[in-house]
């Protein structure tokens, strides 16, 4: 579903691949991990340090794939639709392939991967998919693909990802509606089966980090899903 009818915020919103070259400089410094960190940590199914390969879709500027590595996750692939944020990746040195490509149509090899995984990206996806499509694609017979998104919940309270360029108003990016029901139909269709779930609450880690975030105190903010396939 379109974003706009939701919007509160009505920030200028910018194309995805503008947005990120725009947010690119910044963006590591920004609180991206209290979003995602303690949600993969909570993920018991997922054995990293058993992961001979992994394809990091959407990988931005590479956080998850540094983070994969201290999970000793041996190889790792990264596919972005911004060329400034892949460059940014690579030089963190943790990625063997980068390609700036659409996660929908990647040019990485069918079912060499143990695990796929993309970090709060899908809600700029209009359709989930070719995604899930994508991914049962690239994962061999019994992998596993984690998904860690931006909530829906505050989409629906009207605030999209936005980020807060050096100087002027703060700028959103295309973004679009998925209700948990579109994930697990798109899953499913691909050959997805659901093994774990986890929702993460505002919580006073992230308020003292984020001291505006108190009003939204135990409101979800991200959720973190683990298919596996059959
Ligand atoms: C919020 S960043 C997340 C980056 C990284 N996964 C992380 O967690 O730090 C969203 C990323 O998704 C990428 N992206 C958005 N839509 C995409 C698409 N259709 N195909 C590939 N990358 C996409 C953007 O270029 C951006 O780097």
């Amino acid at each position: 579903m379109d974003f706009s009818g939701f919007d509160t915020r009505n920030y200028k919103t910018l194309p995805v691949a503008d947005g990120y070259a725009a947010w690119s400089h910044t963006y590591d410094e920004t609180v991206r991990d209290l979003l995602d960190l303690p949600l993969l940590e909570q993920i018991h199914c997922v054995d990293w340090s058993s992961c001979e390969r992994a394809a990091d879709l959407a990988c931005g500027t590479g956080r998850t794939g540094a983070w994969l590595v201290q999970q000793g996750v041996k190889r790792i692939d990264g596919i972005d639709l911004t060329p400034e944020m892949i460059e940014l990746a690579r030089r963190k040195e943790v990625y063997d392939g980068l390609h700036v490509c659409d996660v929908a149509d990647t040019p990485l090899e069918s079912a060499a991967y143990d695990l796929c995984i993309m970090v709060l990206a899908d809600e700029h996806l209009k359709d989930l998919t070719p995604l899930y499509r994508e991914t049962a694609r690239l994962t061999r017979p019994g992998g596993l693909f984690v998904i860690v998104g931006y909530h829906p919940h505050f989409m629906l309270m009207g605030i999209p990802p936005h980020f807060h360029p050096e100087s002027g108003e703060p700028l959103a990016i295309t973004s679009y509606l998925h209700f948990t029901s579109d994930h697990v139909q798109a899953a499913h269709a691909a050959g997805w089966s659901l093994l774990e779930m986890h929702e993460h609450l505002i919580d006073e880690t992230c308020i003292a980090a984020k001291p505006k975030w108190e009003k939204y105190l135990n409101h979800p903010i991200s959720f973190a899903m683990v298919w596996r396939k059959a």
